[in-house]
């Protein structure tokens, strides 16, 4: 079995970005420029955010955090990301979800330049990923393919069973695997919560990927020998062992998954360090103007 280390891919991934920033300055360029918009003192979002603002100075990016009280009206949350469309010193943005619920979130992602769509959610940029078109990919599915492209694990012609179909992970990592290129040329299942039987299903897959935010979900039973297995999941459960009060549990039961698995990802330090390190990806291809012109 071998341990995917995401972690230490990360980091790898931020020292080839910061080369690249101090080349983009030396040659007289600007350094690239991410914000980020919360509304509201969400903690686990509070958190999330910070450790981006936090990569972006580890990289060398510039970084603005916007945060607006959780009564902010839906229009004066549109009218930040009116300026930070035309803001030419901002490369690329995100607004922190979930939203507060008197806020649509499909409209405030509409309203969002593609160009600086560093999320990948604008419905533009989704559709772009759909047919293989140059976008910004939302994140954890781009440092799925990450990883996996760096450890070399063979995806053609493999059964890839995804657990989720949500819009920011389930959905479009389908689509990355089932394209014709490597990594892809899968064939892609998507379970979710009224597919009966998922274990039928896991049990005839080469790739298993768990995204539906259930602790612990994939059990052993479940996973056939030898199966490559990728944990999206990141529930944040109350642990008495962390300074925080919380720690990070996966939708995958590690400890008796692991052993018959021929690769797998931990959590912490799996998926979740390449999802942070997707978003500066993305934020470095706006800068460069690499997508969209
Ligand atoms: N909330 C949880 N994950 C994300 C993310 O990747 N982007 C944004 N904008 N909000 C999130």
């Amino acid at each position: 079995m071998i341990l995917i280390d995401g972690k230490e891919t990360a980091a790898e991934i931020k020292l080839e970005i910061a080369a690249e920033v101090r080349k983009i300055i030396d040659g007289g360029g600007k350094k690239p420029h991410l914000a980020a918009v919360l509304v509201g003192t969400d903690g686990a979002s509070e958190s999330y955010v910070n450790y981006k603002v936090k990569d972006c100075e580890q990289v060398g990016f510039g970084s603005s955090l916007i945060r607006l009280p959780e009564e902010t009206p839906e229009q004066e949350l549109l009218d930040t990301v009116a300026e930070l469309n035309k803001d030419p010193e901002i490369d690329g943005f995100i607004v922190q979800l979930p939203l507060p619920e008197h806020i649509a979130e499909l409209k405030v992602i509409e309203s969002i330049d593609p160009s600086k769509d560093v999320d990948g959610f604008h419905p533009v940029n989704v559709g772009r990923l759909l047919i293989g078109m140059p976008c910004f990919q939302s994140a954890t599915p781009a440092g799925i393919v990450e990883l996996i492209a760096r450890y070399n694990i063979e995806t053609s012609g493999k059964h890839c069973v995804i657990i989720g179909r949500s819009n920011i992970v389930g959905k479009p990592i389908a689509a990355l695997l089932a394209q014709k290129r490597s990594p892809g040329n899968c064939t892609v299942t998507v379970c979710h919560s009224r597919t009966p039987n998922i274990k039928d299903l896991t049990l005839q897959a080469d790739i298993i990927i768990a995204a539906m935010g259930y602790p612990g979900f994939l059990t052993e039973d479940m996973v056939p020998d030898g199966a490559v297995v990728i944990d999206v999941g990141t529930t944040r459960v109350k642990s008495d062992q962390t300074k925080s009060g919380f720690k990070l549990k996966g939708d995958v039961d590690f400890e008796g998954v692991a052993p018959k698995c021929s690769y797998i990802t931990p959590v912490p330090g799996g998926i979740g360090p390449m999802t942070r390190v997707s978003l500066l990806l993305n934020t470095l291809k706006a800068a460069k103007k690499e997508v969209y012109g």
